[in-house]
């Protein structure tokens, strides 16, 4: 391994920062030679904000699954690549070395390619948290195929969107999935999906559930059976083999739809070479992972954490990744505990939203638990409170484990300012300091950088990166320009996340939320704007405003101002309607916490809705709403005022 690899202190990280921004390419060019290549790159970096265009590791060859499996067969063939928790505590554990996982992903490579799959082509994966899912994930890199998983919490609406905008042919899926108690129906969920779609070939079928399901001759095929067959042809002698595809450095990997402020959720398109360097660099330098360690990141393969940081951060570090398919109150609140205790976890990695509403439960659900395994405590996806900070290192790291928050989102594809555990300084609800070849900028809403410091002795803005990351995202899937109007050409020259931050003297970053028309409810991305449609669509709305406002345990929670055409005469049926009808148009993570009918939105003369007004209302900030004057009719507001929930 190079010496710039892997940072071990405080000062390294300083040189290796510098080094990086001093001179980018010969910094990743040298942790690119830890790496697999079945050809070395002509040129290490090349790049332009504007179209925007971005090259890492041009004219490089790899595969990223021999990087993720083949390499470490020879030393590591029988560790555990994953420990699988199922849902169920009573149900059996299962564990699948390194050499299990390159068998089944060869199996699985050779059922795509039996079932027509090419190199480029796009495979929908909608599956619960199961092993097989990270086969049918790598099965994909294998050939070349883009995976693009899509969390089993969306709709069938949601699902159709998807297929269509990335035009995919195969889908994988499941029966069912378990979910505490409950049973998810998948395959329902896709048969509703396809409804019209022209595109889809195959549809792969896996077991989980046994929940009855339709089969549509021709198009559906089991798991088991294409599996079965396929272990002939990839096992010769009891000797596996599928020779993985060439691909370019620059080769999509994966599309991940996530949210925006405006229109339908957009397909992040990541890169093969620049992703891996990313997720593995990241990987072990935040969570400073050593060989042997279990890392347990509790999040969903459907969302870019569980991509990164279950699935491709943890495999090509070689380590071993635990892989929950239930929820942490299931079958009580302690099964977070129940799980470190069971599998002597090193590294957990949570959201605040999970920290949060854990501490609801209070502290029995720890009691007895043994934790002392752990060594490394981590969040992500939203700001942490100080709160739950706290109760995060006093009742579960024991005051004994650095926690680091890490600030990153879909489109960066892995961790971008955070502590390195233990070796970079922890601030309590602050991501602190950047990754190495991370330059982060805060600029004004004309886009000027923010130089004077507020009354805190702060710098406040909107949060920008000015050059490019390994895994910045290459293009959104189909829609180039949309690329570039959404990241690249609010601040001409600048990448901008959609955060606000603030910045100490120190240079520790604190990320304070969404600046644009994004919520972050639970941890995850949902755009107003989407909600709304969804809102919409329902018969009897004709127009609705949605705004989030601060929730002890989601973080933000939905707050939906409806004009309806007052025909209802029950206003609890018409909001479990409305409720019914996101679920329906989204899924059930998009439910309005509150809705509210009004008789009419704040709007400008040009028609604009002014949001800042209703968010103070969601709030509960009836007073001081801000001059109201340029509204149309400013009379809505002392209505909005008088309902408000
Ligand atoms: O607002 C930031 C918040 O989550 C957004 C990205 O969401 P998503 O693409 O779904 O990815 C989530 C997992 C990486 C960001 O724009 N966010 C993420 N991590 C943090 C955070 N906000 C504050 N602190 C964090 N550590």
């Amino acid at each position: 391994m190079s010496q710039s690899y892997r940072i071990n202190s405080f000062d390294e990280y300083k040189e290796a920062y510098q080094k990086s921004i001093d001179n980018p390419e010969q910094f990743w060019g040298e942790i690119a030679e830890n790496f697999t290549w079945r050809k070395k790159w002509d040129k290490v970096l090349e790049w332009n904000f504007t179209e925007p265009k971005v090259e890492w590791f041009k004219g490089g060859k790899l595969n990223i699954t021999e990087n993720c499996i083949d390499r470490h067969l020879e030393t590591m063939g029988e560790k555990p690549a994953f420990i699988w928790e199922p849902n169920h505590p009573e149900e059996r554990v299962r564990v699948v070395t390194y050499n299990r996982l390159h068998k089944r992903v060869c199996q699985f490579a050779q059922v795509l390619k039996n079932n027509g799959v090419k190199k480029g082509d796009r495979v929908c994966i909608y599956m619960g948290m199961v092993p097989e899912l990270t086969y049918a994930v790598l099965g994909c890199a294998r050939i070349g195929a883009i995976h693009s998983v899509i969390f089993g919490g969306f709709s069938a609406q949601s699902i159709a969107d998807r297929l269509d905008d990335a035009q995919a042919e195969f889908i994988v899926t499941c029966d069912g999935a378990f979910r505490g108690d409950k049973v998810i129906p998948l395959k329902s969920v896709i048969d509703d999906a396809l409804i019209g779609n022209k595109t889809i070939k195959k549809v792969i079928v896996y077991t989980r559930t046994r929940t009855p399901v339709s089969m549509i001759k021709g198009r559906d095929v089991w798991w088991e059976d294409e599996m079965e067959f396929a272990e002939h042809q990839v096992e010769k002698d009891g000797v596996v083999s599928f020779p993985a595809e060439e691909m370019d450095a620059e080769d999509p990997l994966f599309i991940l739809y996530t949210s925006g402020s405006t229109g339908k959720p957009k397909g992040v398109v990541h890169s093969s070479a620049g992703y891996m360097l990313w997720t593995n660099y990241t990987f072990n330098n935040v969570f400073q992972y050593k060989q042997g360690q279990v890392h347990f990141c509790t999040a969903d393969i459907g969302w870019i954490t569980g991509h990164s940081y279950i699935v491709y951060g943890p495999l090509s570090a070689g380590a071993t990744s635990l892989m929950f398919e239930g929820i942490p109150t299931y079958p009580d609140a302690g099964r977070f505990w129940d799980i470190v205790q069971k599998h002597k976890v090193n590294i957990l990695y949570t959201a605040p939203t999970a920290i949060r509403s854990l501490m609801g439960f209070g502290l029995a659900p720890l009691q007895g638990k043994d934790l002392s395994s752990l060594q490394v405590l981590g969040t992500v996806g939203e700001p942490i409170n100080e709160e739950a900070w706290h109760w995060y290192n006093e009742n579960v790291g024991k005051k004994n484990c650095p926690i680091v928050d890490t600030w990153w989102q879909t489109e960066t594809g892995a961790c971008m300012i955070s502590n390195m555990a233990g070796v970079t300084p922890a601030k309590p609800s602050w991501a602190t300091l950047p990754m190495p070849g991370v330059q982060p900028i805060l600029v004004d809403d004309k886009g000027y950088e923010v130089t004077e410091k507020d009354e805190n002795g702060m710098l406040k803005g909107n949060l920008c990166i000015k050059a490019p990351w390994p895994a910045i995202l290459r293009t959104t899937y189909g829609d180039h320009e949309r690329c570039r109007t959404n990241y690249f050409a609010t601040y001409p020259g600048l990448y901008f996340t959609g955060d606000g931050a603030i910045k100490d003297e120190n240079g520790f970053y604190r990320i304070t939320g969404r600046v644009d028309d994004v919520l972050n409810v639970s941890g995850h991305r949902i755009g107003t704007a989407e909600v709304e449609n969804a809102i919409n669509m329902h018969a009897g709305v004709v127009e609705s405003a949605v705004v989030g406002y601060p929730h002890d345990v989601k973080g933000q929670g939905i707050y939906a101002f409806v004009i309806d055409n007052n025909t209802h005469s029950d206003d609890e049926l018409t909001r479990k309607d409305i409720l019914q009808t996101v679920t329906r148009i989204i899924g059930p993570i998009a439910k309005p916490d509150k809705i509210q009918f009004v008789k009419g939105l704040p709007k400008t003369r040009s028609g604009k809705i002014m949001r800042r007004i209703l968010r103070k209302i969601a709030e509960g900030e009836l007073e001081n709403l801000g001059d109201i004057t340029t509204l149309l009719d400013p009379n809505v507001v002392e209505d909005i005022k008088n309902g408000a929930l």
